[in-house]
């Protein structure tokens, strides 16, 4: 029997998920009910079959899957009017920035399988990195939720502690890698192509490198011996940009990000 599903907050985050589980066949729409305070913005952007209403309390109470999806600010409020309809059959899952899995089991009150998603903005176009981190739940339910997310793009089952290393790389890589690619952008201006073009090829580049990791499942370097050639002009090059601090101002920046998100 499939699971009903019920996604409460339905802004960008919490209607790319409901697109996602229904374009993969993962949900029918007719399983999943999702809330918002001004319903209507919602009309019209999914099937006609998903059930939106502002009643989170009753989306909660009918549902076996529910999903966290509003701001961080509104979660309190959020959880203290669902926790009374809460029960342990249910899967509870965050995709809340900066809330642990312990935050959410303190406020659900019940001992119930918790569960913490972080993904990406590439969620709208289902190529999301969702990391997962949990409590309290089976191997199968942490199958089951690995699946969900997989409806979205890739999935990666981590220590709870390790979410926030997990968002440096996953959340603000996203916008690390755009940054490189505006800088081919300019280089490429800069010999001759126009920006548009430019924009394309070291886009699409950018995508064909990390696909090329992905299907082959190979270290970096190795996809990076295949198009050096000794003395040409692709060693030449990357040697200069180590030189002025490629791979060291990107370890930097990571580990500033890391530290920002500690601190705060
Ligand atoms: N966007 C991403 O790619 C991304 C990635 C990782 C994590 N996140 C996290 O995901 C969460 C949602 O992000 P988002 O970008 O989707 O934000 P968003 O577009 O602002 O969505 C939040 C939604 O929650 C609804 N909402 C607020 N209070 C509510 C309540 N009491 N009951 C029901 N619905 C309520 C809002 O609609 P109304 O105002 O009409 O109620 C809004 O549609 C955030 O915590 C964010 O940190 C997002």
């Amino acid at each position: 029997m499939s699971q009903k599903i019920a996604i409460i907050g339905g802004g960008n985050l919490g209607t790319a998920i409901a697109q996602g589980l229904i374009n993969s066949n993962f949900s029918d729409p007719s399983d999943i009910v999702i809330t918002k305070r001004n319903i209507s913005a919602l009309k019209g952007t999914l099937p006609k079959s998903v059930k939106i209403t502002d009643d989170n309390v009753k989306a909660a109470t009918e549902s076996d899957v529910i999903i966290l999806a509003v701001k961080p600010f509104q979660v309190a409020e959020v959880m203290k009017a669902i926790a009374p309809a809460l029960n342990k059959k249910q899967l509870l899952i965050s995709v809340i920035t900066g809330v642990t899995v312990s935050d959410l089991k303190e406020m659900a009150q019940i001992q119930l399988p918790v569960f913490r998603a972080m993904p990406n903005t590439a969620v709208a176009i289902q190529e999301s990195m969702t990391c997962i981190s949990y409590d309290n739940a089976t191997d199968k339910q942490v199958q089951l939720v690995t699946k969900m997310f997989n409806t979205v793009g890739k999935v990666a089952v981590i220590d709870d502690k390790l979410m926030d290393a997990a968002t440096v790389l996953g959340a603000c890589g996203t916008a690390v890698a755009p940054r490189y690619i505006r800088a081919n952008v300019q280089g490429g201006t800069a010999i001759g192509l126009d920006a548009n073009t430019a924009s394309v090829i070291a886009a699409q580049t950018v995508k064909g490198a990390a696909e090329l990791l992905l299907s082959n499942n190979t270290h970096p370097e190795q996809e990076i011996d295949k198009v050096t050639t000794p003395k040409g002009c692709t060693i030449v090059g990357l040697n200069e940009m180590e030189h002025r601090g490629f791979s060291s101002s990107l370890i930097r920046g990571v580990i500033t990000s890391y530290k920002k998100i500690a601190k705060d």
